[in-house]
């Protein structure tokens, strides 16, 4: 089965002054299905890979695919076409829009996928009941606590049914009890068959995950799968 995403000697320089080699020689190709961690001391390069996997960023040398696409070939038209169809994101501070309620946040990731209103809500209640919120539809984000606005985040990635999720940090926020709850619901939505990566530098997080990629000032030091 051809890769979700793949990464050919990547490697990214942040210009500066002073000049940053953040990534260097990077190869990685995910398949369809997969849960992975990805780990790292602070520096490391979690955030600038997970920039360039999602296409936030482009490589300052080697090649990134989405869905076999190379995504250097694409204009920048096409580029936030496929962010916008193929890719979800979560943040570690969640993103949320404070005026609106859950349902409403959920209904966010659709904006660019010509939907009636009514269907982006149904799919939004939907997807807000896969991730276990089925009861807090109408909340505002100050209503909800941090694991269940991660929730709100999970499922606004969810939403459009993209190619691949990416998560960096989700859980740095979140106490350790409800980090536990949202490992086992990322466990349990790649059950259902979503392909996700999760940034983290909590072991115990980590653990429970599949496949482990290690990172080290900006390479990969080990790659494990269980
Ligand atoms: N926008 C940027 N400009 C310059 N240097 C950066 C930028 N973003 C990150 N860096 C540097 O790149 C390295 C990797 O950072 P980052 O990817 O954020 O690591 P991590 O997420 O593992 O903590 C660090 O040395 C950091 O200081
Ligand atoms: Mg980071």
């Amino acid at each position: 089965m051809p890769s979700v995403l793949r990464l050919e000697e990547v490697t990214k320089v942040y210009p500066g002054p002073p000049e940053v080699t953040a990534l260097v020689d990077i190869d990685l190709a995910i398949a369809p299905g997969e849960l992975l961690a990805v780990m790292g001391p602070s520096g490391s390069g979690k955030s600038t890979l997970l920039n360039v996997m999602g296409a936030l960023d482009r490589v300052t040398r080697g090649t990134v695919e989405i869905d076999a696409a190379d995504i250097a070939t694409l204009s920048d038209r096409e580029l936030s076409g496929l962010r916008s169809h193929k890719i979800g994101f979560v943040f570690q501070d969640f993103f949320l829009i404070e005026g609106l309620d859950a349902t409403a946040n959920v209904a966010e990731g659709l904006v660019y996928r010509g939907m009636r209103r009514r269907e982006r809500r149904d799919r939004a209640v939907a997807a807000l009941e896969r991730v276990g919120l089925g009861r807090r539809l109408t909340h505002r984000p100050n209503q909800l606590s941090g694991g269940e606005r991660q929730r709100v985040a999970i499922a606004r990635a969810l939403v459009g049914e993209p190619s691949i999720v990416f998560a960096d940090e989700p859980t740095g926020n979140l106490d350790s009890q409800t980090s536990e709850e949202i490992a086992h619901l990322f466990t349990s939505l790649n059950a259902e068959g979503a392909t996700m990566v999760v940034i983290t530098h909590e072991h115990d997080l980590a653990a429970r995950f599949p496949r482990i990629v290690e990172l080290q000032d900006g390479r990969v030091v080990g790659d494990r799968v269980r």
